[in-house]
C-alpha cells in the first residue's frame, strides 16, 4: 500500500530563488524569492511604481537574467533546460502584459495575433475554429477576428492578449498590470474572466497589480515589494486584515482615502527610498534608530514573512498611526512616483 507521506512532492511550476537583477550599477531587484505552484490559483505581487515588479516578471519569463539567484521551471534551472524542456517552458509560462506598450502588433488582425505563438501549422479550417474557440473563451464575438487592434476597445484588446496566451495551452499566466489601462467596470469584467479561466483551465497566475481588490479576488497568497525587495509575504487575506509591515498597512489603508484628499496634501512631498538601513524609513511613522542602522531581514511573524524591525508593533498600532501622508497614499495606489 502506498503511504501518502512517501509520495515525493512535485517541484513548484516556477520559482525565483533569491534573485538579484541590476541595470548597470542600479540594483532593481534584490534577493527576491517567489514560488508558484501548478494549478493552485493566483499569487499576487504588489508594490508602487519602480519597486521592481516587472523586472521580477521578466526574470521569471527568462527575458532577463538575474545577476544572482536562480529561476527554476519544474525544479530545473532555466539556464540549463534542454531543447524540449525549454520549449515546454516557453509554452506553459505565458506573459499577459498590459494593453499599450505595443502588446499587440498594430498591423496584425486579431486572428493572426491570437495564433502568433503557435508553431504548428494547422489547416485553415482548424485554425479558424481554434481562433473562434479562443475568442469565445475570452468572451469575444468571433466577428472581431478580422479586425486590427485600433478597431477594438481597450477591454477587447486585453481579451485578445489573454486569448493569445491561452492559444499555447499554458499552465501559468504572468499578468503584468492586466487591467490598469481599463476603466473600473471593464476591470471588473476582465477580473471575472481571469477567475473563470483560471478555474476552467486549471491555470496558476502571477498577478502584478496596484489594484488590491483584484489581488484579493484572484490570489490566495501575495508578496509586497518595496524598493526592489519583498517586504511582506503571506495569505492575501491576512495581509489585508493584519498587515505586519507599515508599507503593507499604508497600501491597505490608502484605498478609502482616494475620494477625499485634503488640500494640504499637495504640499507634502513623496519620499524616495532610503539607500541604507530600512528603505522605507523616510516614510515610516514607526522608524527608530535601528531602522537607520540595520536593514531588516524577512522573518516569520504569525502567518506572514515580514522585513521590519517593529513588525509586532506595526500589527497592533491603530491604522491612523501608520498611514503615510495622503500624497504617498495616492502614489501607492496609482503607482506614479
Ligand atoms: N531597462 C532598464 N534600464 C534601466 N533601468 C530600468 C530598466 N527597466 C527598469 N528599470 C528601473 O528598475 C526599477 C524597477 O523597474 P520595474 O519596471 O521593474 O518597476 P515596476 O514595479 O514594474 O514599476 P511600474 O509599477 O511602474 O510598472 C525602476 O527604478 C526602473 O526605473
Ligand atoms: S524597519 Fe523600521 S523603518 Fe522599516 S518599516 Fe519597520 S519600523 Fe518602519
Ligand atoms: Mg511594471
Amino acid at each position: 500500500m502506498i503511504n501518502e507521506n512517501e509520495i515525493p512532492l512535485a517541484p513548484p511550476l516556477l520559482s525565483a530563488e533569491r534573485i538579484t537583477v541590476s541595470y548597470g550599477k542600479f540594483q532593481a531587484v534584490s534577493d527576491v524569492s517567489i514560488t508558484i505552484a501548478a494549478g493552485r490559483g493566483g499569487v499576487g505581487l504588489i508594490g508602487e511604481s519602480g519597486s521592481g515588479k516587472t523586472t521580477v516578471a521578466r526574470a521569471l519569463l527568462g527575458l532577463i537574467h538575474p545577476h544572482a539567484g536562480t529561476i527554476r521551471y519544474r525544479g530545473q534551472d532555466i539556464t540549463s533546460l534542454n531543447r524540449v524542456d525549454r520549449s515546454s517552458f516557453r509554452a506553459e509560462v505565458q506573459p499577459v502584459f498590459q494593453d499599450g506598450n505595443e502588446a499587440l502588433d498594430p498591423r496584425m488582425r486579431v486572428q493572426q495575433s491570437v495564433m502568433e505563438g503557435v508553431k504548428s501549422r494547422p489547416s485553415r479550417e482548424t485554425r479558424a475554429s481554434r481562433v473562434a474557440q479562443l475568442l469565445a473563451d475570452v468572451g469575444l464575438d468571433g466577428k472581431l477576428a478580422t479586425r486590427l487592434p485600433h478597431e477594438l476597445s481597450g477591454g477587447q484588446r486585453q481579451r485578445v492578449i489573454i486569448a493569445r496566451a491561452l492559444a499555447l495551452s499554458p499552465k501559468l499566466l504572468i499578468l503584468d498590470e492586466p487591467t490598469s489601462a481599463l476603466d473600473v467596470t471593464v476591470q471588473a469584467r476582465i477580473t471575472a474572466l481571469l477567475e473563470s479561466l483560471g478555474a476552467e483551465h486549471d491555470l496558476s497566475m502571477l498577478l502584478i497589480t496596484h489594484n488590491l481588490a483584484i489581488v484579493q479576488q484572484l490570489c490566495a497568497t501575495s508578496h509586497v515589494m518595496f524598493a526592489g525587495r519583498i517586504v511582506e509575504s503571506g495569505p492575501t487575506t491576512t495581509l489585508m486584515t493584519s498587515p505586519a509591515h507599515p508599507y503593507t498597512r499604508a497600501l491597505r489603508d490608502a484605498v478609502p482615502q482616494l475620494g477625499g484628499l485634503p488640500p494640504a496634501a499637495s504640499s507634502q512631498m513623496w519620499q524616495p527610498p532610503a539607500d541604507s538601513g530600512c528603505a522605507f524609513r523616510a516614510r515610516c511613522p514607526l522608524a527608530t534608530e535601528i531602522c537607520s542602522a540595520q536593514r531588516p531581514e524577512l522573518r516569520a511573524v504569525d502567518k506572514q514573512m515580514v522585513a521590519c524591525h517593529h513588525a509586532e508593533k506595526a500589527r497592533s498600532t491603530p491604522a491612523s498611526a501608520t498611514t503615510p501622508n495622503p500624497v504617498t497614499a495616492l502614489t501607492l495606489i496609482s503607482g506614479d512616483s
